[in-house]
């Protein structure tokens, strides 16, 4: 994606996208390297770059399979993980830190709304939320 000297995205190429298509295609790569995820999957229609929106969910699927079996994030740290080359400390070998900011300014730029909240048993909830009337950026 293209962007001015202001940080605004080039909307060209921007279509209506299924997320749940999104997200089977996303789920389908991670089954074929041998790994099982249960989901359930409705239309969802936005106005958006599908190749992002791919990204987007990549970068919270592979974080999962990654990072949630691991322990309890502290509610403090959350936000601090959303921003660019920030990494949780304890165990923590592979990776830029980099998948959740990318997520982030991908949600911003679709005017999503995202949230994380820390799971008791260990790893991240992370919702994306789209607006019912979603309209592209102007
Ligand atoms: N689902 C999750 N459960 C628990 N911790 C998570 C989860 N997702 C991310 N984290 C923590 O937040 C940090 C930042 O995540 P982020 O996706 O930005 O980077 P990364 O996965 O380490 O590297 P990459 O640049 O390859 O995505 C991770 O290193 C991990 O400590
Ligand atoms: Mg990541």
């Amino acid at each position: 994606m293209a962007a001015d000297e202001l940080g605004q995205p080039d909307r060209a190429g921007w279509e209506p996208v299924d997320l749940a298509q999104v997200a089977r295609d996303v789920l389908d790569a991670r089954v074929s390297d041998g790994i099982r995820v249960d989901a359930t999957l409705e239309p969802a229609v936005v106005h958006g770059d599908p190749r992002l929106l791919a990204s987007l969910v990549a970068n919270l699927v592979d974080n999962a399979l990654r990072h949630n079996s691991g322990p309890h994030v502290p509610l403090a740290e959350i936000s601090r993980l959303f921003q660019p080359f920030q990494r949780r400390p304890a165990g923590q070998v592979d990776g830029h830190g980099l998948g959740l900011a990318i997520v982030r300014t991908i949600a911003t730029a679709h005017r999503a709304t995202l949230s994380a909240t820390a799971r008791t048993e260990g790893g991240l909830t992370v919702a994306v939320a789209f607006g019912p009337c979603h309209r592209p950026m102007t």
